[in-house]
């Protein structure tokens, strides 16, 4: 144990899966880190939801778990402020007056709202008709349809909603209400990283879009304020901690722009991959916002405080990656741990006419069709199951080629020479070394893979001092492992073929 004072930086990463807290020291280095996890509910085909009430019982166990490692470590430690990341979209709604959710939180990967969806591009003319607005087709992937979707089969909640005795939330909101005193006086805000998610705020302006209220008929007032992302919200009550007490929240940021802010990503044209549950690539934009027109999204990468300027992002998300890796495991048992998954992928190197398309919540970029489905095509009397693994993870390294190909284009440039990437699937070289072929580019890790974590705290040190500029956080974390491109480019394209065969399939099958 040290006797020495130390100062910390803390973050709470709200995954998809899981939620992880950390705590780092003044040179980025990680001092503890605990994680817990909560139920997946599938209550119907296609239907997603999280107990908001667990997901916050499991941060507050997690932010213990870590806390207690680092105070045996350290006799006399501050914790000088915590920032928070979270999966994006996922959506509550709760009574402001007894904190209780009105429903279960609805996931960013449900497709309830496929039918909403539907609705709106007919009329509204087309899939990109509010694009100008909220940067974002019209998708069953965006909190608005899901909100929507409550307001019209639970009565009750769209009451609840005109009456002014309910609150709106993505996952940062929820936690940072609860952690700041809930119905007793706690922040109700969300940073503008978060809000652009929601298919309500408008890009141009950074505010809720009173069009896009009244679209949805969603009260202005059951929403948070918009707040940058690198700013003190409000401070830590009774989270159950004595040295958490008081602490102020100073970041908040969805978490793939977290990601962004870890793996320093603060030149323009710079891009990363996060693969979690989905995988996500953003390339840095700059200041003034592209407009895609090739099916990614326009959102804000970052504003590093109430007085900086928003750094833009073009966004292309993949639905399902880790996810698959939980599929094959947990639906299929086709395997019994993920680094099986790994050993399968380098028993064979071909899938010899097998592609597997994993449209389990629909395809997202660059197609946002909610009514896909997976399949797989191409199976033969000699397909093993090293075929489907390897056809699986194909399948992600194929969707992120596409991503590269049409950010090329909306950012007009020739190419994305590196690729900055981070999240649990990076521990698979293999993996890494295919989306090297695939995406015909070099492919970089960072020291710390966990970059998720690390941008929120990065945001809140920077909310309160305790690191001063972004050339200061851009030496925190090492990049130290490279793949380059092993195969040529005739044969990526012969494979592309293939994939966007087999991806016809995946779109007209129902
Ligand atoms: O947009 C969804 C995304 O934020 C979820 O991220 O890491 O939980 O898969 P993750």
């Amino acid at each position: 144990m040290s006797d020495k004072p130390i100062s910390l930086v803390a973050s709470i990463d709200q995954g998809t899966q899981s939620t992880r807290f950390m705590l780092l020291d003044h040179a980025g280095q990680v001092v503890s880190d605990a994680m817990s996890t909560h139920e997946q509910f599938f209550p119907k085909p296609g239907w997603v939801q999280h107990d908001a009430m667990e997901i916050l019982a499991s941060t507050k166990e997690a932010m213990r778990a870590a806390m207690l490692e680092a105070i045996a470590l350290h006799r006399s430690l501050k914790v000088v402020a915590v920032g928070i990341t979270n999966q994006r979209e996922t959506v509550v709604v709760w009574d402001k007056r007894t904190g209780q959710p009105l429903h279960q939180a609805i996931v960013w990967l449900d497709t309830r709202t496929s039918g909403i969806v539907q609705e709106f591009s007919e009329k509204y003319g087309g899939a990109d008709a509010f694009r100008s607005i909220t940067g974002t087709p019209i998708s069953s992937y965006f909190s608005a349809f899901k909100v929507l979707w409550l307001m019209r089969n639970h009565p009750h909640i769209e009451q609840a909603l005109r009456d002014g005795e309910a609150l709106i939330g993505t996952i940062d909101t929820w936690l940072i209400w609860n952690l700041t005193g809930g119905a007793d006086g706690g922040a109700f805000v969300t940073d503008v990283t978060n809000a652009s998610r929601t298919f309500l705020m408008d890009i141009n302006t950074c505010t809720w879009s009173d069009h896009m209220l009244g679209v949805f008929g969603i009260p202005r007032s059951c929403l948070p304020e918009i707040r940058s992302s690198s700013e003190v919200y409000g401070r830590l009550r009774d989270v159950g901690l004595s040295d958490l007490e008081n602490v102020p929240i100073a970041g908040c940021l969805g978490d793939q722009q977290s990601a962004c802010v870890g793996q320093g990503l603060f030149k323009k044209g710079q891009v990363k991959c996060t693969y979690g549950t989905g995988a996500f690539i953003l390339i840095n934009a700059g200041e003034e916002k592209v407009l895609s027109t090739h099916g990614l999204l326009t959102t804000p990468c970052y504003q590093l405080g109430r007085d900086r300027p928003v750094t833009w992002a073009i966004e292309g998300s993949i639905a399902i990656a880790g996810a698959a890796i939980s599929w094959l495991k947990d639906n299929l048992g086709a395997i019994d741990t993920a680094q099986e998954s790994e050993q399968l992928l380098r028993a064979i190197d071909d899938t010899e006419g097998v592609f597997f398309v994993p449209a389990f919540a629909g395809l997202f970029a660059p197609r946002w069709r909610s009514d896909a489905r997976g399949c797989i095509v191409g199976i033969t009397q000699g397909t093993t199951k090293a075929h489907i693994v390897r056809a699986l993870f194909e399948a992600i390294a194929f969707q992120l080629n596409e991503i590269v190909a049409a950010m090329r284009k909306d950012m007009q440039i020739d190419s994305v020479p590196l690729l900055k990437v981070d999240g649990g699937m990076t521990k698979n070289s293999t993996f890494m070394q295919l989306n090297a072929n695939l995406v015909q580019t070099t492919v970089e890790k960072p020291k710390n893979v966990e970059v998720t974590a690390m941008g929120a705290a990065f945001a809140a040190g920077l909310g309160v001092g305790f690191w001063d500029s972004l050339d200061e956080l851009n030496n925190l974390n090492d990049h130290d492992t490279r793949w380059t491109p092993g195969v040529t480019q005739d044969f990526v394209e012969a494979k592309i073929r293939g994939w966007n065969d087999a991806v016809e399939k995946s779109l007209n099958w129902v």
